[in-house]
């Protein structure tokens, strides 16, 4: 496995880049944007394919790489459900997996330092966002922060996991790098407490102030700006409305991108094909499934995924390999089942 932990000394935060293999399909875990041009040079010298881009939580000291990863990557963008970012392509919750080649993390809901989130463990190894720090917790004083859901998160949900388990934070302002669970059981002086009234007020009278890039940062972290309006402005876009009117068409082809575990919890499109958004490149080259289609039979494609960023990509790269006709259903199956769209399980 490849597993490299960087660092960010602007904003004290880790980032991590994993892949099971060289050459093979990546992820990163909270990139910071002024450092974008570092991990694309590395994801390059080890000849890997960065594939998805998660942040553990809304960040209030740091702009995210996210937007400009999937600028420049085309990467499948991941956050929690609860997150209010606009660029987040996958949304995941409690129990969910994000994978890929090779690997996977396990999505775990660990709310209190913000009411976004998340922890994310893998083989061993827990990346607790903000959530537990080395010998220190999240602050929880602002962005929907809440110290008894953090005191749950912790007791209840990472000091379960076996003591042995590695801890890799999203920050660290003192210079250490990793513990693990029992450490911290033991060591942390935050985690000292004998209730959970004890911890409120402990976290209640820490007095911070705030982080200095937070009211830049978290409007910035809201707002990162949707490929689906450029979309739209070019007329490849159509609303759940219109897509409805033209479903079952003959010469119409819906087609999710979504990966089957989303399909499985959310449901489809009735009728509409699966050609996953990590396979696009193949499924619109020459000879691909959906070059034939659109090429051979003449049919509209038609995008679709959760929210509509993977299929505004999809329809731009669609385009770029000449399949003109290729277009997206825009707000995704989610501003379909609110415009009333059947869905099938
Ligand atoms: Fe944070």
């Amino acid at each position: 496995m490849i597993f490299r932990q960087l660092f960010d000394s602007v904003s004290g935060t880790y980032t991590y880049l994993i892949a099971s293999r060289r050459g093979g399909e990546a992820l990163i875990i909270d990139p910071v944007l002024e450092k974008v041009d570092r991990y694309l040079k590395l994801v390059e010298e080890l000849d890997l394919k960065l594939v998805k881009a998660v942040d553990t939580h809304l960040h209030a000291d740091h702009i995210t790489g996210l937007g400009a990863l999937r600028d420049r990557t085309h990467c499948v963008t991941v956050m929690g459900e609860q997150t209010l970012a606009d660029v987040v392509s996958m949304r995941v919750a409690e129990g969910d997996r994000i994978a890929i080649e090779g690997l996977s993390l396990d999505v775990l809901y660990t709310p209190g330092h913000t009411d976004d989130s998340y922890s994310f463990l893998m083989e061993g190894r827990v990346f607790t966002g903000d959530t537990l720090l080395i010998r220190g917790t999240g602050r929880t004083d602002f962005q929907n922060g809440n110290p008894r859901q953090q005191y749950d998160s912790i007791f209840n949900k990472l000091l379960r996991l076996p003591d042995e388990t590695l801890l890799y934070p999203a920050h660290d302002y003192k210079g250490d790098t990793v513990s693990t669970i029992g450490e911290e059981r033991l060591f942390n002086p935050r985690l000292k407490v004998q209730s959970i009234d004890e911890y409120v007020d402990l976290m209640n009278n820490l007095n911070l102030p705030n982080p200095k890039m937070m009211d830049v940062a978290v409007p910035a972290n809201i707002h990162v700006g949707l490929h689906q309006d450029l979309i739209a402005l070019n007329g490849w876009a159509l609303s759940a409305t219109d897509a409805m009117a033209i479903r079952g068409r003959s010469d119409v082809a819906i087609v999710d991108l979504r990966e089957r575990s989303e399909r499985e919890k959310y449901g489809v499109i009735p009728g509409s094909l699966h050609a996953p958004y990590a396979d696009l490149q193949e499924n619109i080259s020459a000879g691909g499934m959906l070059h034939e289609l659109a090429a051979a039979t003449g049919k509209r494609i038609v995008f679709y995924c959760a929210f509509g960023e993977r299929s505004a990509m999809a329809v731009q790269a669609a385009q770029d390999a000449g399949l003109v006709t290729a277009c997206h259903i825009q707000g995704g199956i989610d501003a379909w089942k609110k415009a009333d769209g059947p869905i099938a399980h």
